[in-house]
């Protein structure tokens, strides 16, 4: 008997956040599923834990009538193991360190882009006609690598980062209102960091402006609880946040197998009558965009107020210091 004939992700770096775009897609049995991982050694034993975690969410597919196929593959940090990406259709890259005590930006931000540098090189090797999600952080420096380092087209490399944002924005909006989730309309663009911008002036309830459903400093705090909304989940758990990104980046990954043509913020590559548009060039950097089969299949151009502006322009500067130290440091 024939196999089901589904598009394949993969996803490489097994971890928090990983194994939740794994566990949400094979809920929704929207592909079959590959994880890559490195194996975690202790003194006596190594652990083949992506394999374990792969077995796990099929049979959690399994328990909720899902079909979809879900392997884990081992790899190391010097890129062997890397064949099975061959045939997918979308790369997930989750992988990297976070900050340990000790280390300064300038080396986390090598470490990590040495990891996407060899993941790159082997998504370019195995799976040449892949569309890539960059999910690492930080995420828009990262993409930018992972542009670089694969040489792919820029529809086909792109970054998660506005759909989690905007999604805590609408959730800290629908519990102040006491409304659906589904009856706001918002966006947040700019880089995944501080100084992202909450579009208030193209964001609505219902349709009624944001401005006008919200008092003023209700509305501000909610702004600032949405620029650190990673951070307060860290101070919560120890540890970044994963439900939601998983979420976020099954949502993108959905939106692209559909072919949906829906719009939604990602850290997308600006340059030529885009960049004039936004005025940044050569930079990766959250902004609504059109996702289709194709990857981002258009920049949408969205009118900002001088004031949003402002703060987009300071959140586009921030992310180009991180793209210019990379390049600095020699990394790309
Ligand atoms: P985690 O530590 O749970 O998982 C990272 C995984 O990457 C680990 O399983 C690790 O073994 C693996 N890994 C490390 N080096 C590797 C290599 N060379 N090859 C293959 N795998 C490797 O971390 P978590 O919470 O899953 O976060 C992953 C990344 O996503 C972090 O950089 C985090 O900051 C970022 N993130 C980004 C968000 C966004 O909005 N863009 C939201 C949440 C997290
Ligand atoms: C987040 O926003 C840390 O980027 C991660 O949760």
């Amino acid at each position: 008997m024939s196999k089901q004939n589904r598009p394949v992700v993969s996803v490489v770096g097994a971890g928090n956040v990983g194994e939740h775009v794994a566990n949400i897609l094979a809920i929704k049995g929207l592909a079959n599923i590959r994880m890559f991982d490195l194996a975690r050694k202790t003194e006596d034993k190594v652990f083949e834990v992506v394999k374990g975690k792969a077995l796990d969410i099929k049979q959690m597919a399994t328990s909720l009538h899902s079909d979809v196929e879900v392997e884990g593959f081992t790899v190391t940090p010097e890129g062997d193991g890397y064949e099975p990406l061959e045939g997918s259709d979308i790369v997930v890259v989750t992988a990297g360190f976070p900050r340990r005590p000790g280390m300064s930006r300038d080396d986390l931000l090598s470490k990590n882009v040495g990891i996407i540098r060899v993941i790159s090189e082997r998504i370019a090797k195995y799976a040449p006609n892949a569309i890539v999600i960059v999910v690492s952080n930080p995420v828009d420096v990262m993409t930018y690598a992972a542009f670089k380092l694969t040489g792919f087209p820029k529809n086909r490399v792109f970054g998660m980062a506005g759909v989690l944002d905007t999604a805590r924005f609408k959730s800290f909006l629908s519990m102040e209102l006491g409304v659906s989730v589904r009856n706001i309309n918002a966006y947040v663009i700019g880089g995944h960091g501080d100084d992202m911008v909450p579009l208030l002036s193209v964001s609505s309830v219902a349709g009624i402006p944001l401005k006008e459903a919200l008092p003023e400093d209700k509305l501000n705090e909610i702004v600032e609880r949405t620029k650190f909304g990673g951070g307060e989940i860290v101070n919560l758990m120890g540890t970044s946040a994963y439900h939601a990104p998983g979420s976020s980046t099954a949502y993108m990954v959905e939106a692209i197998l559909q072919d949906k043509k829906e719009i939604m913020p990602c850290s997308a590559y600006l340059e030529g009558e885009d960049g004039e548009f936004y005025e940044a060039n050569d930079v990766y950097v959250g902004v609504p965009v059109k996702l289709g089969r194709n990857g981002v299949e258009e920049i949408v151009k969205l009118n900002m107020t001088e004031e949003e502006r402002e703060l987009w322009r300071k959140s586009v500067a921030s992310v180009k210091s991180g793209i210019d130290r990379i390049k600095e440091l020699g990394l790309i």
